[in-house]
């Protein structure tokens, strides 16, 4: 008997939700918010308001496209955590009562764990090889920068994190010290893509370890400008695809000094990357030069689920599932915490 897991998330911005048979994707709808462009950030209260406006219909889209009735599921998989709160809630509260109505169960899923098990949905077509127990897997997001040792789907280690701001923020205030719209780091990546990434150089923060600092750079990146925009006003726009690559490629050196060690370290050269930043095409390339020049096996996911979906959310749900894994109606969400 197959089965059925409907995923929902809602931790930040993206209301989504998907339904899996076991590990296989049937569909996975993502409904973004536009609302927070005017304000170059997300606004958690919009948030919420948003999710609770998308949230029925892109569950119902979601189950019509996989091709099932809602009484087809065999349970319900929501990310509980980390987020933010309000987002969380609507989510959550949604999660239980379906499973309440529908008599199935429930499963609480760890946002930062859904990103790495995202390698494991699989889409029908375009099979590929599934990381092997242990790797390393170098999350990124707007939220996050983690390596984490993968040791089996529940079982994972933070070996390294950020001490100050994530990758993807390092991405989106330097954007935004330019100008540029939120989210910034795909804007960044398409610019840097005409710009030259040794025009101009920042200054780095590299501290002992496996952890990551990003403030330095930030800070580094805005007297940069600061300086420049006294001697010539039109600085950024003169040099805009040169200041992308620029910056591009110092975040993503300073990703892949970490990751190196960490591999030089445990030994382990089975090595992925997951969470939206992995959708940097920089990063991407960085990540498959290893697999050329030091052998590494590398897993790159899809763009699709890269940034934030329910498909991951539906396989982290599946293999709790079959370790009959289950959440009580008394869940409640959680802002922070590690994985
Ligand atoms: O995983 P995600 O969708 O949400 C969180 O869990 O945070 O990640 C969003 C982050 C944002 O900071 C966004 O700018 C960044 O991922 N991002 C990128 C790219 N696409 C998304 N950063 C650099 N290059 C990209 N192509
Ligand atoms: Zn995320």
């Amino acid at each position: 008997m197959p089965t059925y897991i409907l995923g929902i998330e809602s931790s930040c911005d993206d209301t989504s939700a998907s339904v899996l048979k076991d590990n296989i994707v049937l569909s996975n709808i993502i409904a973004n918010q536009q609302v927070h462009k005017d304000f170059g950030g997300v606004v958690p209260e919009l948030a919420s308001r948003a999710h609770q406006q998308n949230i029925i219909p892109v569950i119902d889209k979601a189950i019509k496209n996989a091709n099932i009735n809602k009484s087809d599921l065999s349970a319900i998989a929501f990310t509980r955590g980390p987020g933010l709160l309000g987002s969380l809630l609507v989510g959550t509260s949604f999660a239980k009562a379906l499973s309440l109505g529908l008599n199935i169960p429930l499963i609480e899923v760890n946002h930062l764990k859904a990103h790495i098990l995202a390698h494991f949905v699989i889409q029908p077509g375009k099979e590929k090889p599934l990381p092997e127990f242990p790797f390393l897997c170098l999350t990124v997001s707007g939220g996050h920068t983690q390596i984490v040792m993968v040791k089996g789907f529940s079982e994972m280690e933070i070996i390294g994190q950020t001490i100050d701001d994530a990758a993807g923020e390092a991405f989106d205030k330097s954007a935004k010290i330019m100008g540029l719209e939120y989210p910034g780091g795909p804007m960044i990546d398409k610019y840097a893509k005409e710009g030259n990434p040794d025009a101009f150089s920042f200054a780095k923060t590299n501290i002992p370890g496996l952890d990551f600092s990003f403030s330095g750079l930030k800070t580094s990146f805005l007297y940069f400008l600061r300086d420049n925009l006294k001697k010539d006003p039109l600085f950024i726009q003169n040099n805009l695809a040169n200041l992308c690559a620029s910056m591009q490629s110092a975040i993503v050196n300073t990703l892949m000094i970490k990751l190196k060690l960490a591999s030089q370290q445990t030994g382990i050269t089975e090595i992925a990357i997951a969470g939206g930043v992995s959708a940097n095409s920089g990063l991407r390339k960085a990540i498959s030069d290893m697999h050329e020049t030091a052998g590494w096996k590398v897993h790159i996911p899809e763009f699709q689920f890269t940034t934030d979906n329910a498909a991951m959310i539906a396989v982290a749900g599946y293999y709790k599932f079959l370790e009959g894994n289950f959440a009580q109606q008394s869940v409640t969400p959680y802002s922070r915490g590690g994985i």
